[in-house]
C-alpha cells in the first residue's frame, strides 16, 4: 500500500460497494477500436499530431463523446473540450490526456487518460448521475512533441506557458507548419476554452516498477522536470579520398563524441537524471562525403532544478571541448524547458483514497514521463493515476497493458472525481443502500 502519510480527506461518498463502477469491457473495446486508427503491422499505432489519421481519431471520440451527452468546444491550436453538464454552473472537473502518438507508438499511451474519460461519462449515464460540477474530457493537441516542438504543446498553450504564435509557426521536418497541418484536417476552432476546478489524467506508467512490484495503481506525485535542445552542429563537406583525416572537420564524428557525452551526464547526476539523444540528421548524408552538418536532439530530465541546471551547464561544457578538438562549431537551441512538477496534495489523496477504498495495490511514483498534466498543474489542481504496463515497456509498438488493471485505474479515476465533486450522499440515491 502508500507509504506516504497523507493529509486528512473527505471520505469517498458511499461505501464502495455502493458506488458505481465502470465497464472495463466497454473501455477495452473503444482502445481497441481506436487503436484500428493507425495501426501498424507490430501491434502499434502510428498517428503523428494533426496528420489526416489525428483527424480520423479525433472525429471518431468526438462522435463518441457526443453520445455520451457532451458538447465539444475547440480552441485554436486543436485543443478538444467535451463537457458534460452538472448541477451547479461552475468550473468543470477535466480528466484527459491525447490521441496522437510516436511514429512507433502504442495503443495505451494517452489514449488510454481520454477513454478512461469517456467510460467515466458513459458510467455517469449509465448509472442516470449528475454530477454537481460539469465533467469535461480534454484531447490535447500534439503532447508527444515528435512531429512538432514543443512537447505538450496543446496544453501548454491552454496554461499560457507557449503563446499560440509560436506554436503555429513550428514546423515539422518536412516544413510544414502547425497551422497548414490543423488547417489540413479543420481541427482548429474558435472557442476560448474555460478554466477547470480540478483535472486528473490517467496513464500507463510507462516503466517497469508497477509490474515489478506487483501493484495496480500508481498515484502520481509529481513529474520530472525537463530541457530539450535541438544541436547543430557545422564543420565542413569534404571528399572521404583525397581530405586527409588531420584536416578534416566531421559533424558527424563531433556528434557521436557529443551523444556519448550526452549518456554520461545521466550517469554523473543524481536525483534521476536521464539523457537522452533521439533524433539525428547527418547531411549531407552521403556515403563519400565527410558531413559538414548534423542536428540533433537533446532530452535532460531530472526530479531537482538543480540538477537539471548543473546538467545544462555540463552539456555546454562537452559542446565547447568538442568544438575545440574537432573544429566545428555547435550551436544549442532550447526548444523545452519546465522544472519538476509536483501533483495536487488534495487530488492525490483523493486518488489515493479511492484506491484504498476499491482495494487496490498502490504505490506512491514520480514520473519519469512529461503528461498534459504538468502543464495543467500550473493552472489548476491536477493529479495522475497511473496503471502498469508490460515490462514497463513504451514508445513502442509492442507497449501492452492488462485490461483488468485498465479497468481498475478508471474506477479511481470515478472514485476519486466523485468524491471531488463532493456529492451529497442522496446524489447517489439510484445505487442501493448499502446499508439495507
Ligand atoms: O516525452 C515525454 O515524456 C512524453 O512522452 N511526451
Ligand atoms: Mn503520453
Ligand atoms: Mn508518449
Amino acid at each position: 500500500m502508500s507509504t506516504t502519510a497523507r493529509p486528512a480527506v473527505q471520505p469517498v461518498l458511499g461505501s464502495p460497494d455502493a458506488l458505481p463502477r465502470v465497464d472495463g469491457d466497454r473501455l477495452w473495446r473503444a482502445l481497441m477500436t481506436l487503436a484500428q486508427i493507425g495501426a501498424t503491422p507490430k501491434g502499434g499505432v502510428c498517428r503523428l499530431a494533426l496528420t489526416a489519421l489525428d483527424g480520423e481519431a479525433r472525429r471518431l471520440v468526438m462522435g463518441w463523446l457526443r453520445e455520451a451527452g457532451a458538447t465539444i468546444e475547440i480552441d485554436a491550436i486543436g485543443n478538444i473540450f467535451a463537457t458534460r453538464a452538472g448541477r451547479r454552473d461552475v468550473p468543470a472537473i477535466g480528466i484527459g490526456s491525447h490521441i496522437d502518438t510516436q511514429p512507433t507508438g502504442g495503443r495505451f499511451d494517452g489514449n488510454y487518460g481520454v477513454l478512461a474519460g469517456l467510460e467515466l461519462l458513459r458510467t455517469l449515464d449509465t448509472h442516470q448521475i449528475t454530477t454537481e460540477h460539469p465533467i469535461t474530457v480534454a484531447i490535447w493537441t500534439n503532447e508527444e512533441g515528435s512531429r512538432f516542438t514543443p512537447v505538450m504543446m496543446g496544453s501548454g498553450v491552454y496554461a499560457g506557458e507557449f503563446t499560440l504564435e509560436h506554436c503555429l509557426v513550428q514546423e515539422d521536418l518536412e516544413g510544414i507548419r502547425v497551422a497548414d497541418a490543423l488547417e489540413d484536417i479543420d481541427a482548429a476552432g474558435t472557442a476560448v476554452l474555460p478554466q477547470l476546478s480540478a483535472y486528473f489524467e490517467p496513464h500507463i506508467e510507462q516503466g517497469p516498477i508497477l509490474e515489478r512490484e506487483g501493484r495496480t495503481i500508481g498515484i502520481v506525485t509529481g513529474a520530472l522536470g525537463q530541457r530539450w535542445f535541438d544541436a547543430r552542429i557545422i564543420g565542413q563537406d569534404a571528399h572521404a579520398g583525397p581530405t586527409p583525416i588531420e584536416a578534416r572537420r566531421d559533424a558527424l564524428l563531433a556528434a557521436a563524441r557529443l551523444v556519448v557525452q550526452v549518456r554520461e551526464l545521466a550517469l554523473r547526476f543524481p536525483d534521476e537524471a536521464r539523457a537522452t539523444v533521439g533524433q539525428l540528421l547527418v547531411s549531407p548524408n552521403s556515403r563519400n562525403v565527410v558531413p559538414g552538418q548534423v542536428r540533433l536532439s537533446i532530452d535532460l530530465r531530472s526530479a531537482t532544478s538543480q540538477t537539471l541546471d548543473a546538467m545544462v551547464a555540463a552539456l555546454h561544457r562537452a559542446t565547447s571541448d568538442i568544438e575545440a578538438t574537432d573544429g566545428v562549431s555547435i550551436c544549442l537551441d532550447e526548444v523545452v524547458s519546465f522544472p519538476p512538477c509536483r501533483f495536487d496534495d488534495a487530488l492525490v489523496a483523493s486518488i489515493a483514497q479511492a484506491t484504498a477504498q476499491l482495494g487496490y495495490p498502490s504505490r506512491d511514483i514520480v514520473s519519469g514521463a512529461g503528461h498534459d498534466a504538468v502543464h495543467l498543474a500550473s493552472v489548476c489542481p491536477s493529479a495522475m493515476i497511473f496503471v502498469p504496463c508490460e515490462n514497463g515497456i513504451s514508445h513502442n509498438e509492442i507497449e501492452n497493458a492488462q485490461p483488468a488493471d485498465l479497468e481498475a485505474g478508471a474506477n479511481v479515476l470515478l472514485h476519486a472525481v466523485l468524491a471531488i465533486d463532493g456529492r451529497p450522499s442522496a446524489a447517489l440515491e439510484h445505487l442501493p443502500d448499502p446499508a439495507q
